[in-house]
């Protein structure tokens, strides 16, 4: 991915803060690098996402139970999980100015040159030969290419004097393989089963700086689905299939989706086959979610390092077994970039202004309704506070009497509220009232007595 001098994510991220949706993480101690604060309308858009999210994978289906693990979990998982041994990046510091970068994307950034795989000597030899400069400082003096664990480690006190190391998770798979056998004991699950979580991540990332794409703390909804071996590719199939109707049920462009099947070489250590399903992000062609098949690494390694049996009993067909596990994974905050980076739209209006509109499909929206009052009048501030009083426990309602009518739809607009419903004074005459709708602008008048069956008509439409 070549660097572009302009960042396109500009305009977003200044309309993100602008609007509420997404803060810098501890501004005012002048931040926090790689670290985001969704606000209001943010974290409504979160929970919308992790909402369809659940009803779809887990709610609707009969062979898909959720859990919630935790953060911390023995430190033995990440020995048993290969992530202590090979959980890392390999990390340059630039001797001038002190600054730190992965070597693969800054070879990558200067030459264009793929670099997965390569050896820590074959990366310092490439930085060498291919005359690579500090991005920050210009200067082509590095240290060598060294491991850094992406993994963040924290202390637990076991008495005053003794501490004892902890991981935060670096994915939440692992709290599923952990709750795996607690899983198959407690409930009525028949293989092919699958455990759904949503949650927390941690890793110590250096990141390229786009935004909410690669954070240190970061949320992942990701299932593991449980099958018999001779039956994973059936199932890798099908599960790729249930991803692509989640990415156009939450409205993301199907025309900027597409699907990258991993080469041997670029396996993670657990998968004999990963896809990614990529999205054409404004500063390049990035991982949104991945599919992998990891055999039955996971729950084998935990048997050994926990020495507690895994295997699944099948009594029906007396056949006993360590299940092999899809994995479909879904980060959150890239689901929020993605779908951020198609809304947002600047469109010139036949009075020759531009108005920046949100496009977000309705089910994602974090505003369904807006009230307006056309003035700020008793009479019409009342019957205004009457419709939002109406309609506030069905739908994400937001009443406003601020300001010039003009400037309160653009706001709606930037917040991608589907339609906005203004009293004015033919209300207090006929009690009707204008409904706008969002991208058309169109504005029809309906009755007071009809805005409920309205709008259920034009949310079922969607
Ligand atoms: N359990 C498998 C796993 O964690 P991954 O590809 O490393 O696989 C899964 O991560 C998803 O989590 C990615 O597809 C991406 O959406 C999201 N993700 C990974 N690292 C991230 C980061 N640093 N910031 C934000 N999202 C991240």
């Amino acid at each position: 991915m070549k660097k572009n001098t302009i960042d396109p994510l500009k305009p977003i991220v200044a309309l993100c803060k602008r609007r509420g949706f997404v803060y810098p993480g501890s501004e005012i101690y002048g931040g926090f690098a790689n670290t985001y604060s969704y606000g209001p309308y943010g974290v409504e858009i979160k929970n919308n996402i992790k909402n369809l999210w659940w009803n779809f994978f887990v709610r609707s289906r009969s062979d898909m139970v959720g859990i919630d693990g935790p953060i911390l979990l023995h430190p033995l998982t990440w020995k048993a999980s290969g992530h202590i041994e090979g959980f890392s990046d390999a990390l340059i510091d630039c001797k001038e100015c002190k600054a730190r970068f992965r070597v693969d994307k800054l070879i990558e950034d200067q030459t264009n040159q793929d670099v997965e795989g390569l050896s820590l000597e074959d990366l310092t030899d490439i930085m060498i030969k291919k005359d690579i400069s500090c991005p920050k400082c210009k200067s082509k003096n590095f240290t060598k290419a060294r491991h850094f664990n992406l993994m963040f480690k924290t202390e637990m006190s076991k008495t005053d004097a003794e501490h004892s190391t902890a991981y935060l998770r670096p994915e939440t798979a692992q709290a599923i393989f952990l709750d795996y056998k607690n899983v198959v004991d407690t409930m009525r699950v028949k293989i092919p089963f699958g455990i759904a979580q949503i949650g927390k991540a941690f890793r110590n990332e250096i990141t390229p700086g786009n935004f909410i794409f690669r954070l240190i703390e970061f949320d992942q909804m990701e299932i593991e689905y449980f099958v018999e071996q001779n039956t994973w590719q059936e199932h890798f199939e099908k599960w790729l299939d249930e991803m692509k109707k989640f990415c156009s049920m939450i409205g993301l462009d199907s025309n900027k989706l597409k699907e990258a099947e991993h080469p041997k070489e670029k396996l993670s250590h657990y998968s004999k086959r990963t896809i990614d399903i990529t999205y054409d992000f404004p500063f390049g062609t990035n991982e949104l979610y991945g599919l992998a098949y990891r055999t039955n690494f996971d729950l084998c390694q935990h048997q050994k390092h926990s020495k507690v049996s895994l295997e699944y009993i099948d009594n029906v067909n007396n056949k006993r077994f360590i299940p092999h596990v899809i994995e479909p994974t879904f980060g959150l905050d890239r689901t929020i970039l993605a779908l951020l980076c198609d809304a947002y739209d600047e469109e010139k209006l036949e009075n020759g202004e531009t108005r920046t509109v949100m496009h977000f499909s309705k089910n994602i929206a974090p505003v369904k309704v807006a009230i307006f009052p056309l003035m700020k009048k008793p009479d019409l501030i009342k019957e205004a506070r009457n419709i939002f009083d109406s309609l506030k426990i069905k739908y994400a309602t937001e009443y406003d009497e601020a300001g010039a009518i003009g400037k309160r739809y653009r706001r709606q607009d930037e917040l991608g509220t589907p339609y906005c419903i203004t009293v004015d004074y033919q209300t207090l005459e006929d009690q009707t009232v204008t409904i706008r709708e969002r991208d058309s602008m169109k504005q029809e008048r309906i009755k007071i007595e009809n805005i409920k069956s309205t709008l259920l008509n034009y949310f079922e439409e969607s």
